[in-house]
């Protein structure tokens, strides 16, 4: 058997998933000595990590896995296939059944006992561990390493809100939040290597309850005024959060840290009452709005953004007008919107579903036009200020530019030398177009 040496994981899904799959890489380079590749036929173990948040993100995992049977194992028998994330911890076993070459199956927890599932794999047989040890994860994960000025720090796991269309109580277990303690020294590891942002993570990431070394609890805001005082750590962001645990401790962050990003992401999934309600999301549609107002007041400027689905069960066209309604209320400068996917095993799959698709399609049409609306009239009042912005590495479409974040998260690209990587700017926003921000150099500073 010859020994593995290169990894490739491919991460579908959510920022939670990014993190994960970071760590995985970490973990077998410290048990294996893999080298990440980003080439799979460069590969010897091939990991998918994966997403079952909608039904289209799932399906993605056996059109992936038959390709990388179709042009890798077929020839190479050794190369190990792994499957990990959300799929791989609903359907456990039952994944060899669409994939029998799968050679390891392993969910969102356990991931630190990775290097024994390979070894069992490499053994030829089957190496499935799908469980919820909790914290038990952390506590076996080799310390992390930087990869660029900006790093995902996970904050806790899982979900407890249970809303009626989500599928991530199911695949993620419930909520547990690490000690404050664990969450501030990964932070520290990263500024010393260099990160000057971190984006603080979890599903519900506002329910944090962190234990703190004196038996005490922390909560969100808390840990980002304890993360605020890390040495080099300059802006911190922190996603998703859920209204309903939206606390005035939070809402204080924002008038009391300036290094809490004028940015955030409230999910917010619909505007009408009745459809919230069956939904499972504990609040109305102005008990949103007025929280929104509260943080507004705290942090003008703020950047809101949100999730919504469309064509949940029942959906009526008056329901649709009151998330429309909501959407102009809130005056979102962006959103990401679905169309309701059914997840097997959530209490909404089993309601009934009369919307015809082509309806379901026309509202989705309707509602992201608005918000390409107000997305645009938001960016263009940008055209003309200045913006501190964390610069991350070269653009994309690069022509020697490079790119950074402003605090709202949008992107902008300006000719600088690579010297100032990692460093932050400020930026005048000169143009912009649909998704992306023209800026050039007003004066480069060294904050905290
Ligand atoms: N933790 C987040 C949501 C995570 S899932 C929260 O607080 O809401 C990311 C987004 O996917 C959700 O906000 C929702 O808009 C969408 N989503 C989740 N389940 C879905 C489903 N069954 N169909 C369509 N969209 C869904
Ligand atoms: Fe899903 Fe609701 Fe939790 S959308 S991740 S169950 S807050």
């Amino acid at each position: 058997m010859t020994t593995p040496r290169k990894l490739h994981v491919k991460t579908l899904g959510c920022q939670m998933n990014v993190y994960d799959s970071q760590r995985i890489a970490d973990v077998l380079a410290h048990s294996h000595g893999l080298e990440s590749t980003d080439d799979p036929a460069q590969a010897d173990v091939l990991l998918l990590n994966t997403c079952s948040i909608r039904e289209k993100a799932q399906e993605k995992v056996f059109s992936e896995l038959g390709a990388w049977w179709h042009d890798y194992k077929r020839y190479r028998p050794e190369l190990v296939i792994g499957v990990g994330g959300c799929v791989a911890s609903q359907e456990g076993d039952r994944l060899r059944e669409r994939a029998p070459y799968v050679d390891l199956i392993f969910g969102p927890q356990t991931i630190h006992r990775l290097p024994l599932l390979l070894n069992q794999a490499q053994g030829r047989q089957a190496a499935v561990d799908v469980s919820f040890p909790e914290i038990e994860k952390f506590d076996h994960l080799p310390l992390p390493r930087a990869s660029g000025p900006t790093a995902f720090v996970s904050a806790m796991e899982g979900c407890s809100k249970y809303c009626s269309f989500c599928v991530v109580p199911y695949t993620r277990g419930e909520e547990f939040s690490r000690p404050l303690l664990d969450v501030l020294t990964e932070v520290a590891v990263y500024a010393e290597q260099g990160v000057r942002e971190v984006t603080l993570l979890g599903q519900n990431v506002n329910a944090y309850r962190g234990a703190t070394p004196r038996g005490g609890v922390a909560d969100l805001a808390e840990l980002i005024r304890q993360v605020a005082q890390i040495d080099g750590i300059a802006r911190i962001r922190f996603t998703t959060s859920h209204p309903v645990e939206f606390t005035d401790t939070l809402v204080a962050a924002y008038a009391e840290v300036p290094k809490l990003a004028a940015h955030l992401h409230l999910p917010v999934q619909s505007g009408s009452d009745r459809i919230l309600r069956a939904m499972k999301r504990g609040h109305t549609a102005a008990e949103y709005l007025a929280k929104i107002d509260r943080v507004r007041a705290a942090r003008p400027g703020l950047s809101l953004t949100t999730d919504i689905i469309v064509g949940f069960p029942g959906e009526t066209e008056d329901d649709f007008a009151a998330t429309l309604a909501l959407v102009e209320a809130a005056g979102f400068d962006e959103a990401y919107s679905f169309i309701y996917s059914a997840r097997p095993g959530t209490p909404a799959a089993a309601l009934a579903d009369d919307t015809p698709l082509a309806v379901k399609k026309e509202r989705l049409a309707r509602l992201q036009a608005l918000i390409e609306r107000q997305s645009q009239a938001y960016v263009e009042t940008l055209v003309g200020s200045v913006q501190t912005v964390l610069v991350e590495g070269p653009a994309k479409r690069g022509q020697g530019r490079l790119y950074g974040r402003i605090g709202n998260n949008r992107v902008v690209n300006f000719l600088a030398s690579e010297q100032l990587v990692g460093q932050l700017v400020d930026l005048k926003i000169t143009a912009v177009s649909v998704h992306t921000l023209r800026g050039e150099l007003s004066s480069s500073r060294h904050a905290a």
